[in-house]
């Protein structure tokens, strides 16, 4: 049996013991979808959404790219963030960066990525430029990745932030609160790193005011 030929039989294996569990479950869920949380994660395979929140299908909206970026032009990552806010209704958009991620390290060493990877990379260097001052009186190389895969988890919260979307939500419903995370593959355990309620201000050149 090929690898692929596994999955589709332990979907099949996935499905049965499902319908046994809860006979409603597949009937339940094909007729409404209501997540509370938004999730924006990494694409690394390690990280699943719902495996370490132990989250059942229905549960979380997913949005998942390289280093769980929230970039300005990205039209599929801003597509996924206004349905989940304006047709989802969500309460939550969880941004969960993960300890030792693959991505970042990328960009902090100097190597060609070829010109795709070399332009999503360049969002996060350029993280690392904002915050150079103090990343670079960390020694350990480790302990340095570490900390800018916070930095780079606050930044894209605070890049949700000043999106129209989120500022309306925010004005008209009170909604979403604004997590950042960071997951650790060693422990398995989330940090919470920052947490930004409906209607905080930012930096007045990102904050529009005919909503
Ligand atoms: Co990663």
């Amino acid at each position: 049996m090929t690898t692929y030929e596994k999955l589709l039989l332990d979907n099949k294996a996935w499905a049965k013991a499902q319908e046994e569990k809860d006979p409603e479950f597949f009937k339940r869920l094909i007729s409404i979808q209501r997540p509370e949380f938004l999730w924006i994660g990494c694409s690394d395979s390690r990280v699943p959404a719902d495996k370490i929140t132990g989250t059942q299908p229905g549960e979380i909206f997913v949005h998942r790219n390289i280093a769980n970026m929230v970039v300005h032009t990205d039209v599929n990552l801003l597509s996924v963030l206004d349905y989940a806010v304006n047709h989802l209704k969500v309460q939550h958009v969880i941004v969960c960066g993960h300890y030792g991620c693959g991505g970042v390290k990328a960009a902090m060493d100097n190597n060609d990525y070829k010109p795709v990877l070399n332009m999503w990379l360049r969002n996060i260097k350029d993280v690392y430029h904002q915050h150079r001052d103090e990343l670079n009186t960390i020694k350990n190389e480790e302990a340095k990745t570490d900390r800018l895969i916070e930095l780079n988890v606050e930044e894209q919260v605070m890049h949700l932030a000043q999106t129209s979307i989120i500022q309306r939500a925010w004005k008209n419903e009170s909604r979403p609160h604004l997590h950042g995370w960071v997951y650790g593959l060693k422990d398995g355990l989330i940090k919470p790193v920052l947490e930004m309620a409906p209607g905080t201000h930012i930096d007045p050149l990102y904050e529009y005011n005919n909503l």
